[in-house]
């Protein structure tokens, strides 16, 4: 099936243009493009900072019969669509921090690709829907770099060319329909093995950020069914869901 793409010169935020109020009657499979962002947003209200051209931002509307309890690992899965998606335009070492940043390594360093946000409308049984947000990054600029706390780094140096986005949303949409059909149909446990081996961190050690301010060290074993992060601590296997933690390499 077909998205319905309509790209606008410029807006606040695709994913706030997708969640307020007026568009609750928009189709299932509506995406919404921007060539410009003034007030994107990040998880954990952090701001998503863009350079017109700096990168590709966009959201999809997507529609669950299921309730929001049953998407814990949406994100996941469109985290692992868009690796797949940059894998069919050549760039196969993207990976993955749970639960959905793209990262590349870089210079020895893993560096930020790319992010997801994902708001949910609906009730935790009840029929719902997901705006998925997106965000990647074409070209770095040294004033941006400054301002964002973790290395960046944008598409267009990773290939050496300047990125055509048509053609980068394209592949990304196309990836996107079969996972989220599958996930659809499957849940995550269909993408668990897969997401695994593309875990950035995976059998690594790290440290576990709570919001307290309490930090665990520990060694991320694996990935639930459900799609949360399995880490061996001193008190034993623990696990996490998204939101609770934020984990840094050590
Ligand atoms: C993150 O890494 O914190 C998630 C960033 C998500 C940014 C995208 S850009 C398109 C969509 N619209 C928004 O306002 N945010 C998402």
């Amino acid at each position: 099936s077909w998205f319905h793409v309509q790209v606008l010169a410029q807006v606040d935020s695709t994913n706030r243009y997708l969640m307020q109020e007026s568009a609750r009657g928009v189709a299932h499979g509506t995406c919404v493009a921007a060539q410009m962002q003034t007030a994107g947003r990040g998880r954990r209200g952090r701001t998503w900072l863009s350079q017109l051209g700096g990168s590709l931002t966009f959201s999809i509307l997507w529609r669950f019969q299921c309730g929001a309890a049953g998407l814990s690992g949406l994100s996941l899965i469109v985290g692992l669509a868009l690796v797949r998606a940059l894998h069919e335009l050549g760039l196969t070492e993207v990976q993955l921090k749970w639960p959905n940043d793209l990262l590349v390594m870089h210079q020895g360093q893993w560096h930020k690709l790319g992010g997801i946000l994902i708001e949910l409308q609906g009730d935790m049984e009840g029929p719902s829907a997901a705006v998925i947000g997106i965000g990647m990054n074409l070209e770095v600029e040294q004033v941006m770099r400054q301002q964002i706390e973790q290395p960046v780094l944008g598409l267009n140096q990773l290939f050496g060319q300047a990125m055509n986005p048509n053609v980068l949303l394209g592949k990304c949409l196309a990836a996107l329909a079969w996972h989220l059909n599958q996930f659809t149909e499957y849940g995550f446990a269909y993408f668990q093995a897969d997401w695994t081996a593309h875990h950035a961190f995976h059998q690594q050690a790290v440290n576990l950020l709570l919001a307290s301010g309490q930090v665990i060290p520990g060694q991320v074993v694996g990935i639930a069914e459900e799609g949360s992060l399995l880490v061996e601590t001193a008190q034993g296997q623990q696990r996490f869901n998204a939101g609770e933690i934020s984990v840094r390499s050590v």
